[in-house]
């Protein structure tokens, strides 16, 4: 039967990054190994956590050679980097590309693996991993619910397939909207559209829950009244900081799955490396499309969350209101409605169906199992 826990324990507001320092310090840690990308020194993000480290005299090394979409060789180089500097648990400070490559070093750190990919769901011989490093999870993107998941998306740069890591949730989440706060907007826009599709991906999960259910509609009202802001509007810092709680509620509704949207974008950013919230913004609305008449009546209780009056309005209806409404946002916060300006060809199709087919099977069944055609279909539509 399924089973609901929060695992993590989450501390947010403003300024409580300071605290890290001292909760690791308190939790017996003495060497923080920090896995985090370029952009985020870059925005002067590392800062904040060096000192908080500093003032507790928790020792520290950083790992900074993380991409968009992390890969195998990536997260090893952590590995053998962590055993180098003798760290005893893992921050992972970023988007979900750091984050996931911090969940993908605790794991296979702690398992004592000579490469990532012996954990890779579908991939290697131990594919439930039974134990992770002490992990703190620090989003600075208001997106991918990585910091509350148990799962990390990694990247295998010589087949491109884009695969999960399991058993890795975080063991603490620091949610500081003072680190979102300059955010630039394209990111905040792409990242926004990631968090949306999980929450409604997963509401319309067949897997749903009551509890992933009450995450996803929060979620859904939250994005849809605070992510236009958060881009461009006068009110951006308070509606940043709704995104970053809304982003890591979102992920709390996804540990039933998600769905074809991900699935999809998951091929498109593994071949083309395009952002992981780029690629889903443009097929969420192409896929809610292809299955709107499957879904009408889920659509139908999503539609006043996103701000539509669907008082007496046939189900149907309702759906398309919504695929509407993700286009209408999308487009608002100037956010692209085609894979073909991400470079995807339509000669392409046949082998991003394929790669789909072969490495995202535990996505493409949602919400309803599609064949090759219809996964053909849909990218189609999206070109
Ligand atoms: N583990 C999960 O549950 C989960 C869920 C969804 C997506 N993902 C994965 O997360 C990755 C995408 O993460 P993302 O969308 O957060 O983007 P990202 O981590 O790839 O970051 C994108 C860029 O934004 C920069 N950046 C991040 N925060 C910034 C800030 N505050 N200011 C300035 N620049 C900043 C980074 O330096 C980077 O260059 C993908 O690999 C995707 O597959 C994981
Ligand atoms: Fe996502």
């Amino acid at each position: 039967m399924p089973s609901f826990a929060l695992r993590v324990e989450t501390v947010f507001g403003e300024g409580c990054i300071a605290e890290l320092g001292q909760r690791a310090k308190a939790a017996g840690y003495k060497h923080a190994f920090v896995v985090t990308d370029p952009g985020i020194r870059a925005a002067g993000i590392l800062d904040s956590i060096l000192s908080s480290l500093d003032e507790a005299e928790v020792a520290h090394t950083v790992y900074e050679n993380v991409t968009p979409n992390p890969t195998i060789p990536e997260v090893d180089g952590g590995v053998v980097a962590m055993r180098d500097a003798g760290g005893d648990f893992v921050i992972g400070v970023g988007g979900g590309s750091a984050i996931d490559a911090a969940k993908g070093v605790a794991v296979t750190f702690a398992m004592g693996g000579a490469t990532s990919k012996e954990y890779l769901f579908g991939v290697g011989a131990t594919p439930f991993p039974g134990k992770v490093m002490p992990l703190f999870a620090i989003p600075t993107t208001c997106g991918t619910g990585s910091e509350i998941s148990a799962a990390a998306v990694i990247t295998d740069p010589v087949s491109h397939y884009k695969h999960l890591m399991l058993n890795c949730t975080p063991n603490v989440a620091i949610l500081d909207p003072n680190l979102v706060a300059k955010m630039p907007a394209p990111i905040t826009a792409a990242t926004g559209m990631d968090a949306l599709t999980h929450a409604i991906e997963a509401y319309v999960n067949p897997g749903n829950t009551p509890f992933t259910r009450m995450f996803a509609t929060r979620a859904i009202q939250q994005i849809s009244k605070n992510l236009r802001q958060a881009v461009n509007g006068p009110d951006r810092p308070a509606a940043l900081k709704h995104m970053l709680y809304a982003a890591d509620i979102a992920g709390q509704s996804m540990s039933q799955g998600l769905g074809q949207v991900h699935g999809l974008s998951h091929v498109v950013s593994g071949r083309l490396g395009t952002p992981h919230g780029v690629a889903n913004a443009i097929l969420l609305s192409q896929v809610l499309e292809f299955h709107k008449d499957f879904l009408a009546e889920q659509l139908l209780e999503i539609a006043p969350l996103m701000g539509i009056n669907a008082f007496g309005m046939p189900a149907n209806k309702a759906a398309t209101e919504v695929v509407a409404a993700v286009r209408s946002l999308r487009s608002d916060i100037s956010v692209t409605s085609k894979l073909s300006e991400v470079g995807m060809k339509e000669s392409d199709i046949p082998q991003f169906v394929e790669d789909a087919q072969k490495s995202q099977g535990i996505f493409i069944a949602a919400p309803r199992a599609a064949t090759a055609e219809d996964l053909s279909a849909i990218y189609k539509s999206a070109l």
